[in-house]
């Protein structure tokens, strides 16, 4: 049988490590022949040292994948960073960083990838977003503004570059990775934090990056050949259920 995604050329960034490599993973398993962009060097697939803030860098990576390959098929926006600042003491520099790395690197990326993609007759945008583009975590202001403007993105590039190209993102919830490490490190017990944690997710545990890469694979494939501007949540079922006051939960 042939794979569902042979020989179709993927990028992938920020696919170094936890999310974006099992991404790379998934995509690479069901045949395409991935290449990981990110300022980090990944140990299971070509890498081209790519800075997502850099319009540059941008740039020179996507030519080089379209010199190697002839082609691209796949634009996966997954780098992304997080950090806590409360909203009163938000500078403009952090903020600036924030919104330059998650939201004006998608942008560059899906601009340049526009018309390779266009030609390829099979062009998938698939955008990390998070839950926090709809809800909030308390400190997050730049990080829950910079994913819901992932998700607008989304649909803005579902409708323009229809119908030669798809594009949809995936809000995941809680998924064990580097990125959230400091609030469960933050406490002595790291075993019981995600315990706790497991509890509010109906599927009963927290998320792995394979969870998500899974929902990546098929958005990248022509199983969901109908779905487009759409924000897929992959999170255990944590957000259907509204918290009730401990005293009656
Ligand atoms: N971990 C979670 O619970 C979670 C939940 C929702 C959404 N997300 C989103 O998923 C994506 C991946 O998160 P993760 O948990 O795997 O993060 P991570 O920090 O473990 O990995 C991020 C990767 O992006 C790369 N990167 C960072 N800045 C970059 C830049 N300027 N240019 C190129 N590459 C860069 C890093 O080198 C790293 O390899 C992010 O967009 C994040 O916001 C994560």
């Amino acid at each position: 049988m042939i794979p569902k995604l042979y020989r179709r050329v993927a990028l992938v960034t920020g696919g170094a490590r936890s999310i974006g490599a099992a991404i790379a993973d998934g995509l690479a398993a069901a045949g395409a022949i991935v290449v990981v962009g990110d300022l980090a060097e990944s140990p299971n697939h070509r890498s081209i040292e790519l800075d997502v803030s850099s319009e540059e860098s941008v740039v020179s990576v996507i030519d080089r994948i379209v010199a190697d390959h002839g082609r691209l098929d796949i634009l996966v926006n997954n780098a992304g960073i997080m950090f806590e600042k409360h909203v009163a003491d938000q500078d403009r520099e952090s903020w600036d960083r924030m919104m330059a790395i998650n939201v004006t690197g998608p942008m560059m990326l899906t601009r340049y990838a526009a018309p390779h993609l266009a030609t390829s007759g099979m062009g998938v945008i698939i955008n990390i977003s998070s839950l926090e583009g709809n809800v909030c975590n308390p400190d997050h202001a730049a990080y829950s503004a910079s994913k819901a403007a992932v998700q607008g993105l989304t649909r803005a590039t579902a409708i323009d570059l229809g119908p030669e190209t798809r594009c949809n993102a995936i809000s995941p919830g809680w998924i064990d990775t580097p990125l959230n490490a400091s609030y469960v490190d933050s406490h002595p017990d790291r075993e019981e934090v995600v315990s706790q944690l497991s509890k509010l997710h109906p599927v009963g545990r927290i998320g792995s990056p394979a969870d998500v890469a899974d929902v990546a694979v098929w958005l990248a494939s022509d199983e969901s050949r109908f779905v487009t501007g759409q924000n897929i949540t992959v999170d255990g079922g944590r957000t259907i259920r509204p918290p009730l006051p401990p005293i009656i939960g």
